[in-house]
């Protein structure tokens, strides 16, 4: 039996899967990667325009951060949270670094739930106040709190956390708020969210928890004012503003931050608390965490935070942020991201949907895009699961490893990719749509 059939099956008789009904799953078989490449153990390669769950934001098995983790194992492979880390601080230095001065302190997670789960505990307790606003576009994680401050299908089935309240966030193309422009967009959301506030009383509100860019979401770049306006709904109201840039930090946008992007923050508010993990080492080690304001990190000066997790600031993950945040800076990676978006990826996206009428819109920045898949241009329906189904089949036998969430396609490859390889990816992505068009 081949060393694929044989991963395949172990996979399939033993491992239980995520958000999946577990009969007819048929997962790809991975053995290697590199770069932007991976491969499975016949040797069939896939340029990973997926970035795995978006995150191998510096692509797949970077030496330096590889050999980072290597070294780490040999002296301290694991220690106590309690417990003083060269790692663990040289990582939170290098993170504020990125955030700013407003900053005075990290906690790390195993990843982004977590980290979700643990700003949402500081606002309540800071605040003295309860509930916490998200959008219905938006996913935080699964785990108590954040897969209840999540508004996609995700919470419906675990809504047992108390105090979670959802709005809706601006989305033009598909607009709640009968609006025709961006600004009509970002007025009309931020009157309507100030209402939710008011009748849900400002009084009981600790945070406004929003995605940088809502990702799996749909890749929703607010529209000009929107987060200025919400930062000064939340000053207004006395509530705290939490980013999560679990997916949109590290990179993604062409920036550390999304909230630090020109197009996304002209005005440059600051937010409260940032969460993040993925880009943050792209994974090669779980790890998350949450950036804290300094004011906020001083109200536990005196006061207990009754939070914590065995393993947080893990040394390997601790090494791995270290060893990639270096790497990122030294080999200009972040910049790689935001040139590529400019000058190869965005322009090439606007072309393949000039080409292909199934594209009804083209969204994104830096290496952090979706193609929004409708039957009708001017009725901008969805199209069926059934034709994501068979553009996902007709780009990885071409060669390509999709993202795919409900009626689009994610183009997220890593911050790393390289011009050429986006050209090599947008002939396939033409002809994918080319073959499926054909078939409707
Ligand atoms: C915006 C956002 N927040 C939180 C999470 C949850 O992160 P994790 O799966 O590491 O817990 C995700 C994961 O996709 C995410 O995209």
């Amino acid at each position: 039996m081949s060393t694929n059939q044989h991963t395949h099956d172990l996979d399939r008789a033993h491992v239980f899967h995520s958000w999946s009904a577990q009969g007819s799953l048929d997962p790809l078989v991975i053995a290697g990667g590199k770069g932007t490449e991976v491969w499975d153990f016949d040797g069939r390669r896939y340029l990973d325009f997926s970035s795995q769950l978006v995150n191998t934001n510096i692509g797949h098995a970077h030496p330096k951060v590889v050999e980072a983790i290597r070294e780490q194992a040999l002296v301290l492979p694991t220690v106590a949270p309690a417990h003083a880390n060269l790692a663990r601080g040289e990582a939170a230095r290098r993170i504020l670094a990125k955030a700013g001065p407003e900053f005075g302190k990290v906690f790390f997670t195993n990843g982004g739930a977590d980290a979700n789960e643990n700003a949402i505990r500081m606002a309540r307790l800071t605040t003295g106040r309860d509930k916490v606003l998200s959008t219905y576009r938006s996913y935080h994680g699964n785990t108590g709190a954040a897969v209840v401050a999540t508004g996609d299908w995700r919470r419906v089935p675990n809504e047992y956390a108390r105090g979670h309240v959802h709005f809706f966030g601006p989305f033009l193309y598909r607009t709640e708020f009968w609006a025709t422009s961006p600004e009509q967009e970002s007025e009309r959301a931020l009157k309507h969210l100030e209402r939710i506030i008011q009748v849900e009383g400002p009084s009981s509100i600790a945070a406004i928890l929003l995605e940088g860019i809502p990702g799996t979401a749909g890749v929703l770049v607010p529209p000009p004012g929107y987060l200025a306006g919400v930062r000064e709904l939340a000053n207004h109201y006395g509530i705290l503003l939490i980013l999560d840039e679990v997916m949109s930090g590290f990179g993604r946008t062409g920036d550390w931050f999304a909230w630090q992007n020109d197009v996304v923050n002209p005005e440059g508010v600051v937010p409260d608390l940032i969460t993040f993990a993925k880009g943050v080492n792209s994974g090669y080690v779980p790890a998350g965490g949450v950036i804290i304001s300094e004011s906020i990190a001083h109200a536990f000066d005196d006061v207990v935070f009754p939070g914590g997790l065995t393993y947080s600031g893990h040394p390997l993950a601790m090494a791995s942020i270290v060893a990639a945040l270096d790497a990122m800076e030294e080999e200009g990676i972040v910049e790689n991201a935001a040139t590529i978006g400019r000058d190869t990826l965005g322009p090439g996206l606007a072309a393949l949907a000039d080409a292909h009428p199934l594209i009804g819109e083209v969204r994104g920045l830096g290496v952090f895009w979706a193609l929004d898949l409708v039957t009708d241009p001017e009725t901008r329906e969805p199209v069926s699961g059934v034709t994501v189904g068979a553009l996902k089949k007709e780009l990885l036998a071409r060669g390509l490893l999709p993202f795919v969430v409900d009626n689009r396609i994610h183009v997220v490859p890593p911050c790393t990719v390289s011009a050429e390889e986006v050209v090599r990816a947008l002939a396939i992505y033409d002809e994918a749509f080319t073959a499926v068009e054909a078939t409707l």
